[in-house]
């Protein structure tokens, strides 16, 4: 006996429409299935998730100011050192080559060993294009004074402007095409940053240093006032002295008031002036029960005070 296929393959093949009739549930399952793990996963799937957000510590970009000793720019005599000549340019390549080389590259084409890391590219001296002061003597000076410090070339107007002008000459022995500044153009510059004059400049350290130093002043400075009567007194007499201030005064801070007070006047005047209105000036009560040598430990100590705020 024959049995019949359960699936006529045969005739399956020559009618394939019914094949897709008995297949497209899975495909509804599996397109259902893609269509709710899209959805749920909505958020992550419409963001780059290897990169999360992260906001930049603004200290990585905000520039602090550098720390410098304090310096003199001795004059200059902008006639004289505006003028290119030999010694000026050899001086120039030398702090060239300490100041500049490292983002303008030996031959000044602008691709020094710091250069590679930054976004705007330092100067090439070479070429006359993009220069944002200039290329006159007067204009590069500004540049070195000022920097431009958006963009990272920084400011050297620590450098004596002697060496400032040297360095200029050197940097225009890169092209042949320097414009040339007149007359006035130079004494603009004596005008503006009075040259002839020179410039005593500050020490400055950095703010985020400046900071730290304070705060660590802060945190070692006395706290209480008991810690500063003691820091104060030197022998065991103002020691004493300043003991009892304490046990006697209701107003600590007042006490420096009082010993200001004292200035001038003797033992007997001091203890009058106290006992007369002790609570008004910041005393207890108590202090009127002082023995003698008690008020006259509380006297030195308070003399001491009023010597010591005004030294
Ligand atoms: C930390 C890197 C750095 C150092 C060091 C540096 N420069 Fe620059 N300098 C730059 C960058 C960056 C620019 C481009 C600035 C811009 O295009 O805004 C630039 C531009 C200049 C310019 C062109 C200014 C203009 O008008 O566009 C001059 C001139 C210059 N530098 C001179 C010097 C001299 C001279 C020294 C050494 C005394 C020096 N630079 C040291 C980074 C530096």
């Amino acid at each position: 006996m024959r049995y019949k296929d359960e699936i006529d393959f045969k005739e399956l093949l020559k009618n394939p429409i019914r094949l897709f009739g008995l297949s497209y549930i899975y495909f509804l399952f599996i397109g259902g299935i893609i269509g709710a793990y899209y959805i749920l996963s909505f958020n992550s799937i419409t963001r780059n998730e290897t990169t999360p957000i992260v906001l930049a510590d603004s200290a990585q970009f905000v520039q602090d100011i550098p720390m410098q000793r304090g310096a003199l720019i001795a004059p200059v005599n902008v006639t004289e050192v505006g003028v290119s000549s030999k010694s000026l340019i050899d001086k120039g390549a030398l702090l060239f080559k300490t100041n500049c080389v490292s983002c303008h590259g030996d031959n000044g084409m602008g691709d020094g060993v710091s250069a590679a890391a930054m976004t705007i590219k330092p100067r090439n001296f070479h070429s006359s294009v993009g220069w944002k002061n200039g290329r006159k003597i007067s204009q590069i000076y500004k540049t070195l004074q000022d920097g431009i410090l958006t963009s990272g070339m920084p400011a050297f107007n620590y450098t004596p402007a002697a060496d400032r002008f040297a360095i200029i000459h050197f940097i225009r022995t890169f092209a042949a095409d320097f414009p040339v500044d007149s007359l006035s153009d130079l004494l603009d510059l004596e005008r503006v940053y009075s040259l002839s004059k020179g410039t005593q400049l500050p020490a400055q350290i950095p703010i985020k240093l400046a900071l730290q130093l304070k705060a660590q002043e802060c945190s070692n400075d006395v706290k209480t006032v008991e810690e500063f009567c003691s820091s104060m007194a030197s022998t065991t007499q103002e020691e004493l002295g300043a003991k009892i201030a304490m046990n006697v005064s209701a107003n600590q801070g007042k006490i420096v008031t009082v010993a200001l007070s004292a200035k001038g006047k003797n033992l007997d005047d001091f203890i009058k002036s106290v006992t007369s209105d002790p609570i008004t000036i910041g005393f207890k009560a108590s202090v009127a029960r002082l023995s003698n040598e008690e008020w006259n430990a509380l006297y030195s100590f308070l003399s001491k005070v009023n010597k010591d705020k005004k030294s």
